[in-house]
Formats: structure tokens, C-alpha cells, sequence
């Protein structure tokens, strides 16, 4: 039985008209507000696919049969060592990152990188963008990336600057990347919503944003905009791991830490997200400064991974460390 579910991120359909059930205005409606691909509707709720004036009793049967064309339902436990082997690792292309992480980012769950502005939170970031493109056999995942960006960090010549040292052609590198500026956390959110058929159509398999938090946090200003605020980032933590499932996909996300004032100890910072961020991201880490190039990566949250922390180098070769083999 297992061997027939071939490809667990594929959907046996290819178009949305494809499933039963689905007609071209239904299809439509689907697509105008964000569900473009089957892989999409797979992991959706029925009160998300009725916002499109679709009936609920015909939105469960959409998801149902998405749902059963990806094999995503119940599953044996046999069957679950195969799912969760199809996780895959993705290297940081900085060796003491990836010993950290155990071998590197997790596709299928979100990865955060926290800290002060500086720290090289967006230099990891783009520094992915080019080691997701490596074959597997170098720790790549072979695919492209989709970097959201929400403060216009992202430069092209600094991703040209890094590709020789992964033996990637800078400008073959560069048209694997699909960048967004966003430019508020509703634009932001709406880029995310209707990114499904651009991750598929560019065999994205790593969805990056950019700041997740800055746009949320200078519009949602004071404690009366705090519940609001941290609503619409759980809808959109949301979308992005399903994205990430969909499509065995690494989510990366950054997040400036803000000092915590009325805390004991002066130095304490914590993460702008809250407890939602907190429970939403799986893998957690914190960068501080070090000395001059050095920068301190400390792991502290994971599922499965003990604490701990290393240094590694801000350099014109990206994000390095002692222990690189590239
Ligand atoms: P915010 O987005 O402001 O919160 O900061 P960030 O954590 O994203 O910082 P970012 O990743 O942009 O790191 C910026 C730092 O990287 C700079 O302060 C430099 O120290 C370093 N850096 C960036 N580009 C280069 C480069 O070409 N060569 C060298 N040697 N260092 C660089
Ligand atoms: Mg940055």
C-alpha cells in the first residue's frame, strides 16, 4: 500500500478542475482568494475555502478528495517512518550552523533566527537562498527559493558575491530566487496566501520571510493591538507551515529581538512574536554579536535537539565558521 503513495508532496491531480467536484467557476472562486494548486487545499480548513462562496458540505468534499489525492490522512505507523523520513535537511553551507541544527534547517517545520539588528539574521537568509540549490549529495535540497522581504535587505550582488564559494554561476544562482518586497503586514500576508502556485511552478524548497515581525509590529501599535496583532501573525504562521508541508519545503524566518527592559537581568532579550511565535516555530535561534566578524549562534529552542551554542564569521564569504567544508 505504501509503495503506491509514491511522491507524498505531489498530488495525483494536477489542476484544481482536475478534482471531483471541482467545475471552472468553483476553481475560480478558489483561486481568487489564494488556493491555486491541490497541494494547497490539502492542508486547508473547510471554513477557509468557504470564504470563497463555496457550500460547506461541497468544501469538505474538495479537501477530503485533495487530501486523499496526497495521501495526507491517517496514517500506519510504518507508513509514518516513510512521512517523516521524507523530512529533509538543508545546509546552512556554515558547519558549525549545521552541527548545531544537527545537519542543518528541517524542511516541513519553522526555523527562526532571532536577535539584535546586525547579528546577520538576513546573511544566513540569503546565504540559504544559494545552498538550497545544491544537489543533495552537498546538502542542498536541489530547489529554488522564495525570500519575502519586508525590509529591502535582500541584495543581489551579495548573493553573486557568495555563489563561486558553493560552486553555484551567479547568475544561473540568481534565477532560482523569486524575491517580493512587502511592503505592510496585510501585503505581506496576501504574498504568502497566493504563493502556492509560484513555490510549485519554481520547485521552491525554501520559503524565507524577511522580517517575519517588523511590519506587524510598527503597525499594530500598544496594548489594546497586541491580541489583533498576534491573530494575524498566527494566521499567517499558519499558512506558511502548510506551505511548508505541502511542498517538504524549509520555512525560515527572522524575527529583531527588542531589549526587555523590565526584566532582572539587563541583558535579557526576548523575541517580538510573543508566546504565538514562541509555539508556531519548531527550531529556534539566537544570534548575538561577538567580537568584530564573530557572531554567537545559540540554539534555544528544538523539538529534538539539545541546547547549545556557536560562533561562527560574518565575511565577504557569507556566513562562516571552523568547521565549513565548503
Ligand atoms: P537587522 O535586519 O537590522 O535586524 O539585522 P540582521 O540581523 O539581518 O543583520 P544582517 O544579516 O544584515 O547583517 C549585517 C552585518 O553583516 C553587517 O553588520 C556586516 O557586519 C555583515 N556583512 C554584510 N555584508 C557583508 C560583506 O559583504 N562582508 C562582510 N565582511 N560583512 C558583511
Ligand atoms: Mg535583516
Amino acid at each position: 500500500m505504501a509503495s503506491e503513495r509514491m511522491d507524498y508532496y505531489r498530488a495525483k491531480y494536477k489542476t484544481l478542475e482536475d478534482l471531483p467536484g471541482v467545475g471552472p467557476a468553483t476553481a475560480s472562486k478558489l483561486r481568487q482568494i489564494g488556493f491555486k494548486t491541490v497541494e494547497s487545499l490539502a492542508t486547508a480548513a473547510v471554513q477557509e475555502v468557504t470564504a470563497a462562496g463555496i457550500g460547506e458540505a461541497t468544501a469538505a468534499k474538495i479537501i477530503e478528495a485533495a487530501r486523499k489525492s496526497m495521501a495526507i490522512t491517517f496514517v500506519r505507523g510504518d507508513e509514518l517512518i516513510k512521512l517523516r523520513s521524507n523530512v529533509r535537511r538543508l545546509t546552512t553551507g556554515c558547519g558549525a550552523l549545521d552541527k548545531l541544527l544537527a545537519g542543518g534547517i528541517e524542511t516541513q517545520s519553522i526555523t527562526e533566527f532571532y536577535g539584535e539588528f546586525g547579528t546577520g539574521k538576513s546573511q544566513i537568509c540569503q546565504q540559504l537562498c544559494l545552498t538550497v540549490q545544491l544537489p543533495p549529495e552537498k546538502g542542498g535540497l536541489d530547489g529554488g527559493a522564495l525570500y519575502i522581504d519586508t525590509e529591502n535587505t535582500f541584495r543581489t550582488d551579495r548573493i553573486m558575491q557568495i555563489a563561486p564559494r558553493f560552486g553555484l554561476d551567479p547568475k544561473e544562482a540568481l534565477k532560482r530566487i523569486i524575491y517580493a518586497e512587502a511592503y505592510t503586514s496585510s501585503h505581506q500576508m496576501i504574498l504568502l496566501e497566493n504563493a502556492d502556485e509560484v513555490i510549485k511552478e519554481n520547485n521552491i524548497r525554501l520559503i524565507i520571510i524577511d522580517s517575519l515581525t517588523s511590519h506587524f509590529r510598527s503597525e499594530y501599535l500598544g496594548r489594546e493591538m497586541l491580541a489583533a496583532r498576534q491573530q494575524m501573525l498566527n494566521k499567517h504562521l499558519h499558512k506558511l507551515i502548510r506551505l511548508a508541508r505541502a511542498f517538504n519545503a524549509c520555512a525560515v524566518v527572522t524575527n529583531q529581538v527588542m531589549a526587555q527592559p523590565d526584566v532582572f537581568f539587563a541583558k535579557m532579550v526576548a523575541p517580538v512574536g510573543g508566546h504565538i511565535l514562541g509555539h508556531m516555530s519548531h527550531t529556534r535561534i539566537f544570534l548575538r554579536k561577538g567580537r568584530g566578524e564573530t557572531r554567537i549562534a545559540r540554539l534555544t529552542v528544538s523539538p529534538f535537539l539539545p541546547e547549545g551554542e556557536v560562533p561562527i564569521r560574518i565575511t565577504e564569504r557569507g556566513v562562516e565558521s571552523d568547521e565549513d567544508v565548503m
